[in-house]
């Protein structure tokens, strides 16, 4: 199970004749060295060239909450089908209420619409929605995230969610040819206790989740009440990531590296208060999930155009760039790329081709798997020259 879809074979005959590849397999020098040289032409790559590049381009997806891909056509279609009632009166009315001004605001919103999922079938629906609108982005690899709190506490079995998830994962590997991973997340407003519970709960489908994370309301829940949680994932050999830096402090940062052990932070974008911090990231080519739209739209930053995504990917540091919760935040992954080299022009091809790159270098599968994939990118980019 599992395979990427891309063919070594077909990748490599693709490549244009004349033009050097690039030595295959990840580059853990990537991020650190910026001087680098490439056999892209990058510099001659026109704006226009870039953006349909970057839609072309495969990438993977590190940073998507499944119940955050849930449009509100699909949210309405199961609240009938199950008998839920909504505290919006139509599509239309519930889309009125995307008008987030925080964190928390945007939470409250994206409860009530994963209230209306209730069968293994729901699951499998909202997730297949999803695998297809990301295939359609050339999503090649995605990593998606889930709260299972959010539906036991309802009363829902974690066999149904995880079932139902698995189902639409297998569908889209053997339909789409994508690969999928799922990540389950502790959410961090409730007690260690409640998330202990919730990992023993999942343990009898410990084959179908990769790893754990951490989510939902930033402040006042700082990594260290997951210490021992996280401590138990990592003894079960699950790989570890987590929220922090989004609405947090820096602090938040350290705590998850220190006291959680993650190998991967999820938004991290505060973490240039901190330059020590940035320093310790980009030694030790620690990835940020970064979510552009998301940040805009719960008001990180004010704009697209005021986003540090340049000053992160000058600091050298390993940064993604991923679509969070999409049917919330206004675009998937695609939308996400290209709005931001749309509204910050100091963005080189240079950097599209390295937060692309890193996309793959970040993700949890086996080297064999990345090399396939960083081939197939650097033949899209060099048949996009000019
Ligand atoms: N931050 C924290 N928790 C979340 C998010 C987010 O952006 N999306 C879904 N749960
Ligand atoms: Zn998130």
């Amino acid at each position: 199970m599992q395979k990427p879809r891309i063919d070594s074979r077909r990748a490599r005959e693709s490549f244009p004749a004349g033009v050097r590849r690039l030595k295959v397999g990840p580059n853990p020098d990537l991020c650190l060295d910026p001087a680098m040289t490439l056999p892209i032409d990058f510099p001659h790559i026109s704006r226009p060239h870039l953006l349909q590049l970057l839609r072309d381009a495969p990438k993977a997806e590190l940073h998507i909450h499944i119940e955050g891909s849930l449009e509100p056509e699909l949210i309405f279609e199961l609240a009938r089908r199950n008998g839920v009632a909504l505290p919006y009166a139509s599509v239309d009315a519930l889309r009125q209420a995307y008008a987030f001004t925080n964190l928390q605001s945007f939470l409250d919103v994206y409860y009530a619409g994963a209230s209306v999922l209730i069968t293994e079938d729901d699951f499998d629906a909202m997730a297949w929605a999803y695998f297809r609108r990301a295939a359609h982005d050339n999503v090649v690899h995605t990593e998606i995230f889930f709260d299972p709190q959010t539906h036991t506490a309802r009363g829902i079995d974690m066999g149904v969610v995880i079932r139902g998830l698995d189902r639409a994962a297998r569908r889209a590997e053997s339909e789409l040819g994508l690969s999928v991973r799922l990540i389950l997340c502790f959410l961090r407003h409730l007690s260690e206790d409640d998330a202990l519970a919730t990992l023993a709960a999942a343990m009898p489908y410990r084959d179908r989740f990769i790893g754990v994370g951490l989510d939902s309301s930033e402040m006042g829940h700082p990594p260290g009440k997951f210490e021992r949680v996280f401590a138990r994932a990592r003894e079960a050999g699950l790989h570890l990531v987590a929220h922090a830096g989004e609405e947090g402090p820096p602090a938040y940062i350290r705590a998850a590296l220190d006291v959680l052990k993650v190998q991967r932070i999820d938004h991290g974008v505060r973490c240039v208060e901190d330059p020590e911090l940035v320093a310790r990231l980009a030694r030790e080519r620690m990835p940020l999930t970064v979510c552009p739209l998301s940040n805009v739209k719960l008001r990180v930053f004010d704009g697209l155009d005021r986003h540090n995504i340049p000053a992160l990917l000058a600091a050298g540091l390993c940064v993604t760039v991923n679509s969070d919760d999409p049917a919330y935040f206004g675009g998937y992954v695609n939308d996400n790329f290209v709005q931001l080299f749309e509204s910050l022009p100091q963005l080189t091809a240079r950097d599209a081709y390295a937060l692309l790159r890193n996309s793959f270098d970040a993700a949890f599968v086996d080297d064999e798997d990345k090399a396939l994939w960083t081939e197939e990118l650097d033949s899209v980019f060099a048949a996009h020259e000019p």
